[in-house]
């Protein structure tokens, strides 16, 4: 979506969307869960589009899943299920709705579509994309299948649905290992995150794991060397990384999960001290809701997820856009791999 113009006319007329301390009053209750990082002045900004999302949610029996990506005001504002990719793909099954909103990025969207071939998925902002699932196609899979015969290709759900159809299963980063593990071959493929797949290798030795050569434009920018100095100036802090993020980086780490998982440890060890080393939101999302943690030092955007914003979960709610199609045909194949992750991620761990 480049020119916002057009679209905020049409809102103009229809909504007051003028900031508003009324609003915010209106929705104190909203407000609190992320007073430590959403000042008043800009919580009366955010407080009509919040207003008017909720109304239109009702209206158009609809519910929003928002990953733990997205910023406060959507995460707590009008989200109706958070998570990480695992909670949202479990969640979009059960949800009751015509009319699912994807927060998130277009690969989310998708595994909503695929899982859910009879409801509307809208996302907010189609270009809302994913340098992982960019970097691999179906003749990627095709390639590694070709170099690595008979071992199961085990693909990341931040891929298109066309990847996921070619693919024998899918994993999200807090079921990869075991997922992995479950495989029946001693020769693992893993696509397209080459750090997760890394990270992976070194949780099941027992398996050759072999990778494509994608990786995360936000994780793969923190460094062992810049953690390290971190930890020299401030050495009470509590490092947490994604495994999305290079290996050394993680070795560097106290525990790395993915972000349901990094919030789970959070709210279980309660550090005084605590660096997330993923993206910045991360942290935004539960300051409130943990005041005794301390969030320190540098966290990187994730410019798709950032794509998402009030005026445009306003402006799809309003105009019913913008829907995301599988092809029946990918789209059921692609479930099939989902659909194996799902139940095998429910199963006990071996
Ligand atoms: P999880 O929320 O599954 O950890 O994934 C992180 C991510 O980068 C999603 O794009
Ligand atoms: Fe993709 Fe990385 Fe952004 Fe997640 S954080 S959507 S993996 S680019």
């Amino acid at each position: 979506m480049t020119d916002l113009s057009p679209m905020r006319a049409e809102l103009a007329r229809h909504y007051d969307l003028r900031p508003s301390m009324q609003a915010a009053e209106a929705t104190r209750d909203i407000h609190a869960r992320m007073a430590r990082v959403v000042p008043l002045a800009d919580w009366a900004r955010h407080a009509p589009y919040v207003l008017a999302i909720n109304r239109l949610k009702a209206e158009r029996n609809a519910v929003i899943l928002a990953h733990n990506y997205m910023t406060p005001d959507i995460f707590h504002g009008v989200a109706d299920v958070v998570g990480d990719s695992l909670q949202l793909a479990v969640k979009a099954v059960e949800v009751q709705a015509d009319v699912i909103v994807q927060c998130g990025v277009h690969f989310m969207a998708e595994t909503s579509k695929i899982l859910n071939p009879g409801k509307t998925v809208l996302i907010p902002d189609m270009g809302a994309g994913c340098s992982l699932a960019e970097s691999i196609t179906p003749d990627g899979i095709a390639q590694m299948r070709a170099q690595y015969p008979g071992a199961p290709v085990v693909s990341y759900v931040n891929t298109t649905a066309a990847v996921k159809a070619a693919s024998d299963i899918c994993c999200t980063s807090s079921n990869a290992a075991q997922i992995v593990a479950a495989m029946e071959s001693d020769t693992v493929i893993m696509t397209p995150d080459q750090y997760l797949a890394q990270n992976v290798a070194r949780q099941v030795p027992g398996k050759r794991v072999v990778w494509w050569e994608g990786s995360c434009i936000v994780h793969e920018r923190f460094s062992a060397a810049d953690l390290r100095d971190f930890r020299s100036f401030q050495p009470d802090t509590t490092i947490i990384a994604h495994p999305e993020c290079p290996p050394d980086v993680v070795a560097e780490a106290d525990f790395s999960g993915s972000t349901a998982g990094i919030i789970d440890f959070v709210h279980r060890m309660r550090p005084a001290k605590a660096l997330l080393v993923t993206e910045c939101s991360m942290a935004s999302n539960i300051a409130d809701e943990l005041p005794e943690v301390e969030f320190v030092g540098p966290c990187n955007m994730c410019p798709y997820m950032k794509m998402i914003t009030l005026e445009k979960v306003l402006w799809s709610l309003h105009s019913m856009t913008t829907p995301v199609e599988v092809e029946p045909e990918i789209a059921a194949r692609a479930r099939i791999a989902v659909q194996r992750m799902i139940d095998l991620s429910r199963k006990p761990a071996a």
